[in-house]
């Protein structure tokens, strides 16, 4: 493989810059010529692409967003989609791909090497620490650290006032960061995707918990069908006499300055994915579980069930006191 190109695809993460400088670096490194896609598959299917070199990448790790600006694309969904992607990249002698994003970005890509057999691995990136095959996923650590700093300044305000909380924060089909940033920031109940939320138990506990607490917050992942304003309709009608707010965290999650966390793990996983393409691996996600390098195939990858882990459900009960 000597000439290999990157792309963000998907929602964008705090980290994916970071990623892109580790990728084109070490592509140099190896001696291979790099390319950088612009929008995701979007700029594959419109033959956006571009060289670059060292310099393309300095002074970008810092920096939350992607440069290479990413999209969830329509077009490389059809067949004629990826055929044209594929006539543009073989035009520029392209043979090897290094796709940064989530379970939409690896699903696509999967597409793109049954039918035309070219050499992909991935990074994961994503905010919503959906995927499996790593403990985490760049971007994760930046928008949970977001949350609770955003909950942390929200809780002043409910004390001052006596206030309930419900927060509303991102995750598409994923109560992670809702339950690492409700963990973390004392919450009362966390209400996530992947478990029924049991209004009943809600309202005990709420009823439960001391009756001098002066503020009180629920984290709701909007993955959850309900989303916050529901859930602080249902409050409100089983507690009259709490002055229930709501507050929608939204893409501010996604943007900012990217954790140290998130900007080593990115330039591990840069390094790791290049290295892996050279090793001769495809269809595969570069991770890191437990400190260590992993590859996993996309399929796996995409189905993170196993992410949401008892003990993390447990803590948010016990404490909550
Ligand atoms: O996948 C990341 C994520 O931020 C989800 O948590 C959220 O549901 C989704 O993207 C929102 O995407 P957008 O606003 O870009 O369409």
């Amino acid at each position: 493989i000597k000439n290999i190109a990157v792309l963000t695809s998907g929602g964008d993460s705090p980290g994916m810059n970071a990623a892109i400088r580790a990728v084109i670096r070490a592509g140099i490194y190896h001696g291979a010529n790099m390319f950088g896609v612009r929008r995701g598959y979007d700029g594959l299917v419109n033959g956006e692409i571009i060289p670059m070199d060292a310099k393309s990448v300095a002074n970008i790790i810092q920096r939350g967003g992607t440069i290479l600006k990413t999209a969830r694309s329509e077009e490389f969904k059809s067949i004629e989609g990826r055929k044209q992607a594929y006539e543009n990249i073989k035009k520029l002698g392209i043979n090897g791909l290094v796709v940064i994003g989530g379970d939409g970005t690896f699903t696509g890509a999967s597409k793109f090497i049954e039918e035309f057999d070219i050499p992909i691995v991935g990074i994961p990136g994503t905010i919503d620490n959906d995927l499996a095959g790593t403990d985490f996923t760049i971007g994760y650590d930046t928008a949970i650290n977001t949350v609770v700093d955003a909950v942390d300044k929200i809780r002043d305000t409910a004390e001052s006032h006596d206030r309930l909380f419900v927060v509303e924060v991102m995750g598409r089909d994923s109560g992670l960061i809702a339950l690492r940033s409700g963990i973390s920031t004392g919450a009362e109940a966390v209400l996530i995707p992947e478990l029924t939320v049991d209004y009943q138990a809600i309202m005990k506990r709420l009823d439960q918990t001391r009756k001098n607490k002066s503020s009180r917050i629920i984290i709701v992942a909007e993955g959850d069908n309900e989303g916050g304003l529901v859930v602080a309709e249902k409050i409100k009608e089983s507690f009259p006499h709490y002055d229930v707010r709501v507050s929608i965290l939204g893409h501010i999650q996604r943007g900012g300055k990217p954790s140290c966390m998130d900007r080593v793990l990115a330039s591990r996983l840069g390094v790791a994915s290049v290295e892996g393409l050279l090793e001769g691996r495809r269809g595969e996600m570069a991770g890191l579980i437990c400190g260590q390098i992993q590859f996993t195939p996309f399929g796996k990858a995409i189905k993170h069930i196993d992410k949401i882990n008892d003990n993390l459900t447990r803590i948010v009960e016990i404490l909550s006191l």
